[in-house]
């Protein structure tokens, strides 16, 4: 019966880690945000430039609806998940929730190749790319803290988050 969300900022590395964790634990992998394309039958940045930000916050609590009535999963959010709606509530409710904190000059190191698929950032000079993030995570810190647990996502060993997670949920 168990699910585990991995949650944080845009390129702290929920996708990869959420793949490898999955692998390792015998459970299934799921991507929100591809979920979220097949679902709907568009890219996130067509939903994004087609319907506006509002209207993929409410396609994402309902795909996340969706996804939490599954078993045996790691579900890797997109960034803004758990900061809308009460998707951070209903997955702390309904599953183990995961943070992977990483510093803001880490995380825009990691997105300045990795922008045109993320609407949001897309556009922007490195100078706007730092202070967009820094004041963005800022923001989002304070839901992304509500996680039960929070590791650290740089250098992280994948190993010892499996065994760890295999603890807490007794897999
Ligand atoms: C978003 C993050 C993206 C995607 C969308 C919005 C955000 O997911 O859901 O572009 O608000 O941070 P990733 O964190 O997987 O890039």
């Amino acid at each position: 019966m168990s699910k585990i969300f991995l949650i944080g900022y845009m390129g702290s590395g929920k996708s990869t880690v959420g793949k490898k964790l999955a692998a390792k634990i015998g459970y299934e992998f799921i991507d929100l945000d591809k979920f979220i394309e097949a679902e709907y039958q568009q890219t996130i940045p067509q939903i994004f430039a087609s319907k506006g930000e509002k209207e993929f916050r409410a396609m994402e609590h309902n795909t996340l609806k969706k996804v939490i009535e599954k078993s045996n999963v790691v579900v890797a959010c997109g960034g803004g998940t758990p900061c809308y709606y009460n998707n951070m509530e209903l997955m702390n409710n309904n599953g183990t929730t995961v943070y992977l904190k990483m510093s803001v000059d880490a995380l825009v190191s990691r997105l300045s190749n990795a922008k045109d698929k993320r609407p949001l950032i897309e556009n922007k000079t490195p100078e706007e790319l730092h202070a967009f993030v820094n004041r963005q995570l800022e923001k989002r810190e304070d839901t992304y803290h509500q996680a039960q647990y929070i590791v650290k996502g740089k250098d992280l060993d994948i190993d010892e988050l499996a065994l760890f997670v295999k603890e807490q949920i007794g897999v």
